[in-house]
């Protein structure tokens, strides 16, 4: 194949969130409450974009693209990235994207079967490589500082948390009467105390397998769920409480509220219309363990869940071998049960070499 015109190549980071996006407003992909995340570090996507010029590939329509995942053509990803692209072209008035054909190379640092959900990570990079790729060919000089919001509203168009992704440290998304730099749109930087900056994330996988229900079919159910509206009103009062909790390094009251967040995504599932449970067994098991363990210990580990049966154990760094030697004893207690992947909280998006 030709040489491309571009090359382009970004990695960016996945997110756990705090407080929980779980329903959507009427729009594209805009957050029924206000949400704040945790920016990881190890997990992340690099993300290749190859720009040749139109034709190259011999697909016909907009968009004309291929995607590769660890070198392997992924028909199934096409998809996102196709409804990703005509929203750029369309709602976003990049049109001048009619003008090439593009190739994506991406690969996740964590392993394939991991059962870590690696969209945020692959929008918040995609998205990036866009932002770019729209200062070149508008010969601009491309700064990400500058650019920052406007990839985080891309990113939020290809899968709504993505958008937190783009932030180091903590990132809030969402409309709040909390003042204008809050907005559906994208997200922002939140201001956090310094011990977060070295918090810990240790992700215990208990399942590889993939979801039996999408994010995108359950922010759905929450159209029909008798219980949403209490749960809206809920999630602002806690991301209200985790702004301030982040400011003021009160882990020991954030912990609780992180808790409670993860505990209500998942009975929102269970109550929706039909009901769903994404937990296993083995979940249930750790998180019991975890609650003695800390009233034994009284170590400040405190667990939180994305749509899925997988354990996030967030905790500040100097406890993390007491947690570690806790993880190590748990699974000697469930041999069969689960891998862990040790992640800490990051500063955020990189541009790669090519
Ligand atoms: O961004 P989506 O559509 O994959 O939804 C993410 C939903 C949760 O991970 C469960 C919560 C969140 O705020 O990240």
């Amino acid at each position: 194949m030709e040489q491309p015109l571009y090359h382009l190549k970004w990695s960016a980071p996945s997110n756990i969130a705090l407080v929980k996006y779980w329903g959507k407003k009427e729009g594209f992909q805009i957050p029924a409450n206000p949400s704040v995340s945790f920016t990881l570090n190890n997990s992340r996507t690099i993300m290749g974009l190859k720009v040749f010029k139109k034709g190259v590939l011999n697909q016909s329509d907009f968009p004309r693209f291929k995607i590769f995942f660890h070198g392997e053509e992924k028909e199934s990803f096409k998809a996102k990235i196709s409804t990703f692209l005509l929203r750029l072209y369309k709602a976003e008035g990049m049109t001048f994207l009619d003008e090439y054909d593009f190739v994506f190379e991406s690969e996740n640092s964590f392993p394939h079967s991991a059962g870590i959900a690696s969209s945020a990570s692959s929008f918040a990079a995609m998205a990036l490589c866009f932002v770019e790729l729209d200062c070149l060919h508008k010969e601009k000089e491309f700064s990400f500082e500058q650019n920052i919001e406007k990839a985080s509203d891309l990113a939020r168009q290809g899968s709504g948390s993505a958008c937190r992704s783009l932030f180091e440290i903590a990132a809030s998304w969402g409309d709040s009467d909390k003042g204008d730099q809050f907005t559906d749109v994208y997200a922002t930087s939140i201001s956090c105390h310094e011990i977060y900056s070295s918090f810990k994330d240790a992700i215990i996988l208990v399942s590889e397998k993939e979801k039996s229900v999408s994010s995108r079919a359950g922010h759905a159910l929450m159209n029909n769920n008798p219980y949403a509206k209490a749960r809206f009103t809920q999630a602002k009062q806690n991301w209200e409480l985790a702004i301030n909790y982040l400011n003021s390094g009160e882990w020991d009251k954030l912990g609780p509220i992180v808790e409670e967040e993860a505990l209500s995504l998942h009975a929102m599932m269970m109550a929706s219309r039909p009901g769903y449970l994404l937990l296993e067994p083995h979940t249930i098991s750790i998180i019991k363990e975890l609650h003695s363990f800390r009233k034994q210990s009284n170590c400040p580990a405190y667990f939180t869940l994305d749509a899925g049966p997988n354990v996030h154990l967030l905790y500040p760094s100097e406890v993390s071998e007491q947690v570690k030697n806790w993880i190590e004893s748990l699974q000697e207690k469930f041999p069969e049960a689960f891998s862990v992947i040790y992640d800490e909280v990051g500063t955020g998006p990189r541009r790669e070499e090519v």
